[in-house]
């Protein structure tokens, strides 16, 4: 039976003790992406089992792949790309968007027609970013409502190569590009301003694609076929983000996070908490399949507010709403700036975040692309909506450590989309002082 409400409370409580957060959720589904497409069979080890990666471990059963899932391992055994077959049911995405684009992507140079459709918040976000690019290198790819909303009919089809603007710095545009470039004739080439996440470069490359990466632009040449291989999956540094700041913003506090992927990528969030005054170590560093690994070891100390913007933007997009958070107990105005895609993630993180915040009692305003907020403001306990984003939920669960009476968060249960296994690990490291 599905939460819908869960009440939690640890004022009084520091943030102590060591963890090991779960799997990344980028990385988990670009490795049964190409354990997938490539010939033979992939093993994965750290694999988050959160409901988006399931979701991309469905569509690939359903196109003929053989995956087995045993707890946070997965065994794939793939007849490759060419030889999958035509799923007669839609492919169902759920709420990640991740698994929708780069599905397109992928399914657009393949032998299968399929059908895309995801839940509400999935069908209501823009798919154009990456129909439109996908479309000029040739993808059939039809839209029943006109609207380029999911759900999209895909009928793989021989694609040529493009050189490609993106102009938005999205990971997933760029990475439906450059599966579809993969057996596009030609070379293919994102071009992005600002870098995004670059774990399909790293991936590709790692299972032996053609892919080469200079100054903003990647590119890839139709080559040789993949071959399976073994992955091994670091934590998840958005997940280990909700810790860092428990941690950073609640007194008397020190905590040990154990393999945190620290794909520079991704580390915005460290960059911005030391600069508000957190203290960060990093330590035991080492590389997994081209992904820089690390220890984490945060300390509370005072806080101060920043402006946060421009490039650092795309390496810390998700880890927005904690860091609102966080602002909360800074000294000082923090602005949040040049995050308008915030609007268009799992919900409006713009709205939810300011709203969320503001009925316990933070001094916050949105913007068109960002928040400003005011701090420091003692926060009280409530009720606060995690709008179906797992991402609102945890920010809310967090706040329980530092809020004057309890918490109670609407709909939980999207907290399985990224870290199922959140409120144990919450009660796990929050230690009565
Ligand atoms: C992701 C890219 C980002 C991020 C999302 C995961 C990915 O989205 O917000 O949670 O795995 O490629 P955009 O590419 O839309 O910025």
């Amino acid at each position: 039976m599905m939460k819908h409400l869960q009440t939690i409370h640890f004022k009084n409580n520091t943030v102590q003790g060591e963890l090991k957060v779960p799997g990344d959720k980028s990385i988990s589904h670009r490795a049964v992406m190409l354990g997938s497409i490539a010939e033979g069979k992939t093993t994965i080890t750290g694999f988050l089992n959160g409901e988006d990666c399931l979701r991309t471990i469905e569509n690939f059963k359903q196109l003929g792949v053989n995956i087995d899932n045993k707890g946070n391992t997965v065994e794939i055994h793939s007849p490759g790309v060419q030889n999958w077959t035509t799923p007669s049911e839609e492919l169902y995405a759920g709420n990640s968007g991740t698994t929708a684009r780069l599905m397109l992507g992928i399914l657009a140079s393949s032998n299968v027609e399929a059908v895309i459709s995801g839940d509400e918040s999935l069908s209501s976000r823009p798919m154009d970013r990456v129909t439109n690019p996908l479309r000029e290198m040739g993808a059939s790819i039809h839209s029943e409502s006109g609207t380029d909303l999911l759900p999209l009919k895909i009928t793989g089809t021989s694609l040529k190569a493009i050189d490609y603007e993106n102009p938005v710095a999205s990971a997933q545009v760029k990475s439906a590009i450059l599966f579809a470039g993969l057996q596009a004739e030609g070379t293919t080439s994102v071009q992005e301003e600002t870098v995004s996440r670059d774990h399909t470069e790293q991936m590709l490359r790692y299972f032996g694609a053609d892919v080469r990466v200079s100054n903003g632009t990647a590119s890839i040449r139709k080559g040789p076929k993949l071959q399976g291989q073994t992955v091994h999956v670091p934590g998840d540094i958005s997940s280990a983000a909700f810790f860092i700041v428990a941690a950073g913003m609640t007194p008397g506090s020190s905590l040990t996070l154990t393999n945190v992927g620290l794909n520079p990528t991704r580390t915005g969030i460290i960059d911005v908490v030391k600069a508000m005054g957190v203290g960060v170590t990093i330590s035991n560093e080492s590389n997994e399949n081209g992904e820089p690994v690390g220890t984490l070891v945060i300390h509370h100390q005072p806080l101060q507010g920043i402006e946060i913007g421009g490039d650092l933007i795309p390496r810390l997009i998700d880890e927005l709403p904690i860091i609102a958070l966080l602002a909360t107990q800074a000294e000082g105005t923090t602005i949040i700036k040049d995050a308008a895609e915030l609007r268009v993630k799992e919900t409006d993180r713009i709205a939810a975040v300011t709203n969320e915040l503001t009925k316990i009692g933070a001094n916050i305003e949105a913007t068109p692309d960002g928040m400003i907020i005011h701090g420091p403001t003692p926060l009280k306990g409530g009720t606060m909506d995690s709008y179906g984003d797992h991402r609102l939920g945890m920010m809310a669960g967090i706040a329980s450590l530092i809020a004057s009476e309890p918490i109670t968060i609407q709909n939980p249960a999207c907290i399985d989309i990224s870290y199922p296994s959140f409120f144990e690990d919450l009660e796990s490291v929050a230690q009565k002082s």
